[in-house]
């Protein structure tokens, strides 16, 4: 197995440490029911046409989205040049889990809540302050960085938190791959959710954006679009 680069290897070791810490807090082991991923009804993820969105038609590097497992929870659809491997986080309320490992057929696609765990900031069709952008100085290639107040995570590891106010990572969404249709299905979520908070939140916003502020779930589809088009103008950090 090739070895880990240092800054790699540096960052699962503070992880680590983080989790070992928890326990030690807490002085007792947390439950693991915790970290199960929490199943939601299934979504299979297709374009605007209603055909399925195949594995083969996600560009490494670039960010997708859709929503799950609400209409008005949206979801960032990544895939990247390498296998993702699971490594374990922590969430805010000190319950360990596995995050997911990736999926298709280089085991390299994973799916986050786009919904910050700082202060909920979420793409809109009218804009977004939190996207996929490039790594500054030590940092992965790709981050999600948040513009709100500058979190960023880690879409390769979890979607672990690397810098920014962040108390969480952002929540895993399972996917399943079907390795003869190329087909994805969203399952459920892992780690921390946000829903009752954003949906509290944004009650009256989402009302005016879509029409309604209650949980409507997904239902049998989802519609993945790009990134670049879910929203009108992706915000940069720097203005
Ligand atoms: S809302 Fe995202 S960093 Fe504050």
């Amino acid at each position: 197995m090739k070895p880990l680069p240092d800054t790699e290897r540096r960052d699962l070791m503070r992880q680590a440490a983080c989790v070992a810490g928890a326990w030690a807090v807490s002085g007792a082991l947390p439950s693991v029911a915790a970290g199960e991923a929490r199943p939601h009804p299934r979504s299979l993820l297709v374009d605007e046409y209603a055909s399925p969105w195949l594995a083969r038609r996600i560009e490494p590097g670039q960010a997708y989205l859709f929503n799950y497992p609400y209409t008005a929870s949206p979801v960032f659809l990544i895939a990247f040049e390498r296998e993702i491997r699971p490594i374990e986080l922590i969430t805010e309320d000190k319950q360990r889990y596995a995050t997911p490992v990736g999926v298709g057929p280089n085991k390299s696609i994973v799916a986050f809540s786009a919904i910050c765990a700082h202060k909920l900031m979420y793409p809109t069709p009218a804009i977004s302050f939190i996207g996929l952008r490039s790594g500054g100085s030590g940092e992965p290639a790709q981050v999600i960085h948040c513009c709100g107040d500058n979190s960023r995570y880690d879409p390769q590891q979890g979607a672990r938190v690397i810098a920014g106010p962040a108390p969480q990572p952002l929540a895993a969404v399972m996917l399943e791959w079907d390795a003869r249709s190329d087909q994805l299905h969203a399952t459920g979520t892992r780690g921390g959710e946000m829903f009752d908070a954003f949906f509290e939140k944004y009650a009256m916003k989402l009302e005016l954006e879509t029409g309604s502020s209650l949980r409507k779930p997904t239902g049998a589809t989802a519609v993945v679009r790009p990134a670049a088009s879910y929203s009108k103008q992706w915000r940069s950090c720097k203005a």
